[in-house]
């Protein structure tokens, strides 16, 4: 069968085969990026559904805008105001999760050969968002300041030219790491310079548990070059498949026809459910309660990983969101490690880092979520990986 060309970057991933191993009950999987079931507010939602099927049965089945249901609209500009960036209905399209926003951003600007900036390591679903684009790639490396914007600099100053920087300011997936003020002001001059947009992607904002807030790009920015994409899939649950995307107008109209493109419109009875929830629940309570949890798990991930793992491993300690990402020794292949002795031995799964990385993949690195595991369960299975890990090291 003879497809389209764009299809050659389409493949299933590498890693896929290795991850089902961790559906295995017997594993305990550190890999999925999942948000912790027990966060989905069940009780409210239940109601909210009960609700918008008997009083307004007939518009949340019916179409609606391809922009989305003007209260939800409302609210999410609401939020994203009080979030520091002035934000009105118009602002805002509700899209079927963030991830249709990476779609639809990179359909709207690049032709095959543009290029990409991103962090290095980034998120694996923009790359496979990107990708069908045929966009070229360069990935900047990081600190925990998050994207080196001297190091971004000094390759435009060289001549690189991207149609858009994508990053993930808040707790990146898969890193963990938080982008400077500083940093992110020298990131909207750049694009200001060499004009270029930026995609900030920020899904896990909202989940800070320690330090204080960064103002997002968008709050920052004063000349539209924004391009700001959230989800409600890490505060709600991602099954209600809803996030949004609120831009400059000449950026927000296009992305409009491509919504309407694409599929018409989101799904009119989840936005009605969510707009009726966010009326009826304290979101920001439930927000706080998820903030804890996952505070919690976080400590003790990595008091777990300070105690157990041997001393050439690092990793991050985020202060917000699902994940540590760990460093091993140069030389140290994660997915190797996994496959031979981590599965097998730990019953442990993570996710092996070489997946992240846009161009030249690094084999020494791993993302664990802290997200889903139990308590006793994530000690035990890190203590069993610590050690095998001192071993596995001792031998080199
Ligand atoms: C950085 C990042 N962006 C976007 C998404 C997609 O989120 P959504 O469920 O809203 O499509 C995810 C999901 O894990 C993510 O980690």
């Amino acid at each position: 069968m003879r497809f389209a060309t764009r299809m050659e970057r389409v493949q299933p991933s590498a890693i896929r085969e290795l991850l089902r191993l961790g559906d295995d009950p017997t594993i305990t999987s550190f890999g999925g990026g999942y948000p912790d079931p027990a966060t989905f507010p069940v009780t409210a939602l239940r109601e909210a559904y009960e609700q918008v099927l008997t009083t307004s049965a007939r518009t949340a089945l019916q179409y609606t805008a391809t922009v989305g249901l003007p209260q939800l609209r409302a609210q999410v500009a609401a939020r994203l105001t009080a979030d520091g960036a002035p934000t009105g209905s118009d602002d805002v399209l509700i899209l079927q999760g963030a991830q249709q926003g990476l779609d639809f951003v990179a359909k709207l600007l690049l032709d095959p050969g543009d290029l990409v900036v991103t962090d290095n390591p980034t998120f694996l679903g923009a790359l496979i968002a990107f990708n069908p684009y045929e966009p070229s790639y360069l990935g900047v490396p990081g600190d925990d300041e998050g994207m080196d914007t001297a190091a971004l600099e000094s390759e435009l100053s060289r001549g690189a030219r991207p149609r858009f920087v994508y990053v993930v300011p808040d707790f990146a997936n898969p890193t963990g790491t938080t982008m400077s003020l500083a940093r992110r002001r020298h990131l909207l001059e750049l694009a200001a310079r060499y004009d270029f947009l930026v995609l900030e992607d920020t899904p896990y904002r909202a989940l800070r548990f320690a330090g204080e807030p960064v103002p997002t790009l968008r709050a920052l920015d004063t000349a539209g070059r924004v391009v700001h994409l959230g989800s409600f899939s890490k505060i709600l649950a991602p099954g209600l498949r809803l996030g949004w995307v609120a831009a400059a107008p000449e950026l927000l109209e296009p992305l409009g026809l491509l919504k309407l493109a694409a599929d018409t419109q989101t799904a009119t009875l989840s936005m009605s459910v969510t707009a009726r929830l966010l009326t009826d629940f304290d979101l920001d309570e439930h927000i706080a309660e998820i903030r804890e949890r996952y505070g919690h798990k976080r400590d003790l991930m990595v008091k777990t990983m300070r105690e157990t793992f041997p001393g050439e491993v690092s990793f991050t300690e985020p202060d917000g969101g699902l994940f540590t990402w760990v460093t091993f020794p140069e030389g140290f292949d994660a997915a190797d490690f996994m496959a031979r002795v981590a599965l097998p031995q730990a019953r442990v799964a993570y996710v092996p880092g070489a997946t992240f990385y846009p161009v030249r993949q690094e084999a020494n690195h791993a993302r664990f979520s802290y997200s889903g595991v139990a308590d006793d369960v994530m000690v035990d299975a890190v203590g069993r990986l610590g050690e095998l890990l001192g071993a596995e090291l001792s031998r080199r």
